[in-house]
């Protein structure tokens, strides 16, 4: 009997969704560039399973059942394109390559796009949920090809994670890169709810003196809230975590943040998209500041930096916190969903975000609750611009508002940096605030570069310049916009 499908990269997530697949009665071929890796995955790990290797690429599609479907779990860049180029002439047309790597979504669309024309379908997925996820059910987002979909789907559905209805994690998410570029999406929501939990400890360590006993006792109870989530839940286990001299490990960790790209891709296509994604920007940002360890060090001492401890209530303050992170976190996946909107305009890629919500529901980093009530929303209105006017989220933001803006008055008043959940704070007053002061910034561009203005009592589109000095020209600067 041939094989179902090829996966070449025997790195842990190649294992351990080989593995997966094994599991759901797929029968995988598996190769390495180095042979030894494939002999000790077979003695290893895929011992007494049906799973078969192969020591070259050209053994790997011998053995693969038509149309062959070959998934590239490697290093995402050049190495993903030299094995494209290796599989091409061992590929007949219709034949699919899957690219399962954090691979940049202009990649993927260059590839969809190149292959295409060699009749090969491609598709590039996002596949998350770690080592653990790979192994037992991890989200998939594949795009691509769409000829290729009805082929790939029983294998990335069977091995996806399934929601409490059984529902799959996995679903078509669109043309050329959009499987990669909704998985970019994730990531910099990742990047976002890792930054705001951290902001919120460090709001309960520095500001309210509490331990990591303390704290750990916190997040596994908002753990049962509304904040239900893998990010608070491994926290709360991350703070029980003793060293070997039976102190906090955590407390032990350089304060350095790595990064390996994905939330900085999803800030620069925000910029080049003219979406405010701040919340998610932020986090990138201060991620960048972390790294900045020696410079801080010094700064401290020379400002003579120091947290007033905050009084009052600590249980109070512990409350307005988790109220503090769930409003933020409403901004941040409502700016998440704002970039995919616009994304999927430009690119007529017609995401269903309901879709992608249920598909993040489960198997992924940022897998909570939370989601299925963002696919609630979607399911009530596929066209809500801001995830923030649905009538369940509104609602929590209204709840949490008083208790939001005295943690970000607080923070800044006894100097605990918040930058995710102050700028979520600001986005919200500036997305519900009619008349914001861009009239008199337009005003200043007119004055020094005569780059013209709309007026509110004319109609839309008809541009204005004023000679402001009365030494200027009246001639007006072009007023495209980028
Ligand atoms: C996932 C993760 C995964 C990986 C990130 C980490 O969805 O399973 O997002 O893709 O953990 O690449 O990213 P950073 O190294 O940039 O934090």
């Amino acid at each position: 009997m041939k094989g179902d499908i090829g996966v070449v990269g025997l790195a842990v997530m190649g294992q351990n969704l080989i593995l997966n697949m094994n599991d759901h009665g797929f029968k995988v071929v598996a190769h390495n560039r180095t042979a030894a890796k494939v002999d000790q995955f077979l003695e290893g790990p895929a011992k007494d399973t049906n799973i078969v290797g192969a020591y070259s690429l050209q053994e790997m599609v011998e053995k693969l059942e038509t149309p062959r479907k070959v998934m590239l779990m490697v290093r995402a860049g050049d190495v993903v394109d030299s094995f494209i180029e290796q599989l091409i002439p061992l590929l007949d047309k219709g034949d699919i390559i899957i690219d399962g790597g954090n691979t940049n979504y202009p990649d993927t669309n260059r590839r969809v796009a190149y292959l295409r024309e060699k009749g090969i379908h491609f598709i590039g997925t996002g596949v998350s949920g770690g080592e653990e996820g790979a192994r037992f059910g991890p989200s998939i987002m594949p795009g691509g090809s769409p000829e290729a979909w009805e082929a790939v789907k029983p294998i990335l559905q069977g091995i996806s994670a399934k929601t409490d209805k059984g529902e799959p994690c996995c679903d078509w998410v669109g043309n050329d890169g959009a499987g990669h570029f909704v998985k970019m999406v994730h990531n910099g929501i990742e990047y976002g709810d890792m930054q705001l939990i951290c902001e919120a400890y460090q709001f309960m360590q520095d500001g309210l003196g509490m331990s990591a006993d303390d704290m750990q006792k916190v997040f596994a109870d908002w753990n049962t809230t509304e904040l239900d989530s893998y990010l608070v839940e491994i926290t709360a286990d991350i703070l029980k975590y003793r060293d070997e001299d039976g102190a906090p490990l955590v407390d032990k960790i350089l304060d350095t943040a790595g990064q390996k790209g994905t939330g900085k891709w999803t800030g620069i296509n925000a910029l080049d998209l003219g979406i405010p994604l701040t919340l998610i920007s932020e986090s990138v940002f201060s991620r960048c500041l972390s790294s900045m360890k020696d410079q801080r060090v010094a700064a401290e001492k020379l400002f003579g930096k120091t947290v007033q401890p905050v009084e009052g209530d600590q249980q109070e303050w512990v409350d307005a916190l988790r109220q503090a992170l769930l409003a933020s976190k409403i901004i941040s996946y409502a700016q998440g969903f704002m970039l995919m909107r616009e994304a999927s305009n430009q690119n007529g890629w017609d995401l269903n975000y309901g879709n992608v919500a249920l598909m993040w529901r489960g198997g992924c980093i940022i897998r909570s609750a939370f989601l299925g009530n963002i696919r609630d929303a979607f399911e009530n209105d596929a066209e809500i611009a801001f995830l923030g006017s649905d009538p369940y989220f509104k609602a929590i933001l209204e709840n949490c508002l008083g208790a939001w803006r005295k943690v970000a008055a607080k923070s800044l008043e006894v100097g605990i940096p918040m930058p995710c959940t102050t700028s979520a704070l600001s986005f919200l007053d500036g997305y519900t605030t009619a008349r914001l002061p861009a009239n008199l910034l337009q005003a200043q561009r007119d004055y020094f570069g005569a780059h013209t203005y709309e007026r509110l009592d004319r109609e839309r589109g008809e541009f204005f310049h004023t000679n402001w000095t009365g030494t200027g020209g009246d001639t007006a600067s072009t007023t495209y916009d980028v």
